[in-house]
């Protein structure tokens, strides 16, 4: 047997066999103590299935579900990616969460959380299982050529105002993503890069609590570090790229991330160019 660390949340666990194994189910009450002090623990809305997590999140923020409210789902049969792409996860082995944030922002900072997700997400990452994700514009999470996470942000506004958020993250845990044949992109897990499952339950409270963290920064205004610290972690930058955005294909260097969470490309005629949503992809040695 593989061996595992002891952790707070999860316990090892005899089965019928005589075999021990890591019990990783995902449980909103141990959840729910486990976050106490957070904003994340005020409403989890837990499904063994659903179709998918961000979509249930819009419906629970228009009829007025609380700031911090966490929708999770062991399994998810209509998960939703960016561009209209769908997010493919077996069940009970990853991370399939949504949050509704109401943050007093307008349309123009939505990227924020988003951003501070993806930073929270790669430090819990980090610290459960000790994988360094970067981060590759706009906001997914990569360990070298390969996606462990993506982050899908739908919001609502009003009179140019966030009126609700709902962001969620697929992460790939515990399965192996080289026994799929569906995926459209080179795939990775915590499993695959350390050999080792990893209790969900931690996981999750690790990154929660770090994002609870981030955002009463975020709320106060100190959003300098979050933007540092995101092209700090940017895989892409300084490095030749190919962008299919809504500008079409373009190439060129990528430069930088700007405020608003937009690409700046320097393309071969020395002209910047300001790309807002797209798909990039990297030439690796
Ligand atoms: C992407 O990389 O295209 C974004 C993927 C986002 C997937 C997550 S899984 C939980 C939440 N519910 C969904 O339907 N999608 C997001």
């Amino acid at each position: 047997m593989e061996p595992v660390d002891e952790t707070v949340y999860t316990s090892l666990t005899y089965n019928q066999e005589g075999d021990l194994y890591l019990e990783d189910s995902l449980q909103p009450d141990v959840l729910q103590g486990a976050l106490e002090s957070s904003i994340f623990s005020r409403n989890i809305v837990f499904f063994e299935s659903l179709d998918s997590t961000n979509r249930m999140g819009k419906e629970l923020a228009a009829q007025g579900a609380p700031e911090g409210s966490l929708i999770l789902a062991e399994e998810q049969t209509a998960g939703r990616g960016r561009r209209g792409r769908t997010w493919l996860s077996p069940g009970r082995e990853n991370l399939l969460f949504s949050l509704v944030l109401r943050p007093p922002i307008p349309a123009e900072q939505a990227f924020i959380p988003t951003m501070i997700l993806a930073l929270a997400a790669g430090d819990g990452v980090e610290e459960v299982s000790g994988v360094r994700p970067l981060i590759k514009w706009p906001n997914d999470l990569y360990v070298g050529n390969r996606k462990l996470a993506g982050i899908l942000t739908e919001f609502s506004l009003w009179e140019g105002l966030v009126e609700f958020m709902v962001i969620g993250i697929g992460i790939n845990v515990n399965w192996n993503p080289d026994e799929s044949g569906d995926l459209i992109y080179p795939a990775t897990s915590i499993f695959r890069e350390t050999k080792r499952r990893t209790p969900r339950t931690d996981l999750m409270v690790s990154i929660l609590n770090r994002l609870d963290a981030f955002y009463g920064r975020m709320l106060s205004g100190y959003i300098d570090e979050f933007y540092r610290r995101w092209n700090e972690l940017s895989m892409i930058l300084g490095r030749d790229v190919t962008v299919e955005s809504e500008l079409g294909t373009l190439r060129g260097v990528a430069l930088k991330i700007d405020r608003e969470g937009a690409l700046i490309l320097r393309d071969s005629r020395g002209e910047q160019r300001v790309i807002r949503n797209g798909d990039v992809s990297l030439k690796f040695a």
